[in-house]
C-alpha cells in the first residue's frame, strides 16, 4: 500500500502524540464529569478507541452512521441518518467525535440533532481539519491536525474503503484513484 501514498502527512509516533495531548485536554475540560462520546462512523474507529484511552473519566461509548450521499458518488446535498445512535443523552455531556471536517456539513447537522435531545453540553472533536474546504459555519471544540486540501487516508480514513488500516496518514497518488 505505501506504493500508493506520495507523502506521510503524520507518523504512527506523531498521531499518538497528539492523541494523548487531545485526551488530557478533554479529561482536564470535563474536570471527572462523565462523558457520552459518539463517534461517526466509519472513518473514527480507531481515532475514537485510542482517544477514549487517553482520556481520565467515565466515558460511554456511542456511534452514529450518517451520509450525505445516495448510491452515487456525487452528493445528494442532504444528510440522511442511516444508523443512530441509542444511549440516553438528555442532561450528559455529549462529545461527537469524526475523523475530518470538511465542509463542515456533517457536524454540524449532527450538532443540530444531538441538540434537541437536551445534552447538559455538546462538544465536537475531530482527529483532521481541512480549513480551505468549509462551507458550513461550525464551531470544533478539539483538533487534531490541520490538514490541506490533498486527498488524505490512513488511520481510519479510506478511498473506495481501502487504506484505513495505515498506521499513519498520508496524502493519495492521484493515480490510486483515477
Ligand atoms: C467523511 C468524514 C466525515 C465527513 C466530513 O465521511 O468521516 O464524517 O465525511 O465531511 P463534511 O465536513 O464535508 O460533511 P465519509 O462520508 O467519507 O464516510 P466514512 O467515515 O465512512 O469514510
Amino acid at each position: 500500500m505505501l506504493e500508493d501514498i506520495s507523502k506521510i502527512l503524520f507518523t504512527e509516533d506523531e498521531i499518538k502524540a497528539r492523541v494523548t495531548e487531545l485526551g488530557r485536554q478533554i479529561s482536564e475540560d470535563f474536570k471527572g464529569e462523565d462523558i457520552v462520546v459518539i463517534g461517526l462512523l466509519k472513518g473514527c474507529f480507531i481515532f475514537i478507541a485510542d482517544l477514549m484511552r487517553a482520556i481520565d473519566a467515565n466515558v460511554a461509548v456511542d456511534f452514529m452512521l450518517v451520509s450525505s450521499y445516495g448510491a452515487g458518488v456525487v452528493s445528494s446535498g442532504e444528510i440522511k441518518v442511516r444508523k443512530d445512535y441509542s444511549i440516553d443523552i438528555e442532561g450528559k455531556n455529549v462529545l461527537v467525535i469524526d475523523d475530518i471536517l470538511d465542509t463542515g456539513r456533517t457536524l454540524a447537522f449532527v450538532k443540530d440533532y444531538l441538540m434537541v435531545k437536551s445534552p447538559k453540553t455538546i462538544k465536537l472533536c475531530t482527529l483532521l481539519d481541512k480549513p480551505e474546504r468549509r462551507t458550513s459555519k461550525v464551531s470544533v471544540d478539539y483538533v487534531g491536525f490541520s490538514v490541506p486540501d490533498e486527498f488524505v487516508v490512513g488511520y481510519g480514513l479510506d478511498y473506495d474503503e481501502k487504506y484505513r488500516n495505515l498506521p499513519y496518514i498520508g496524502v493519495l497518488r492521484p493515480e490510486a484513484y483515477t
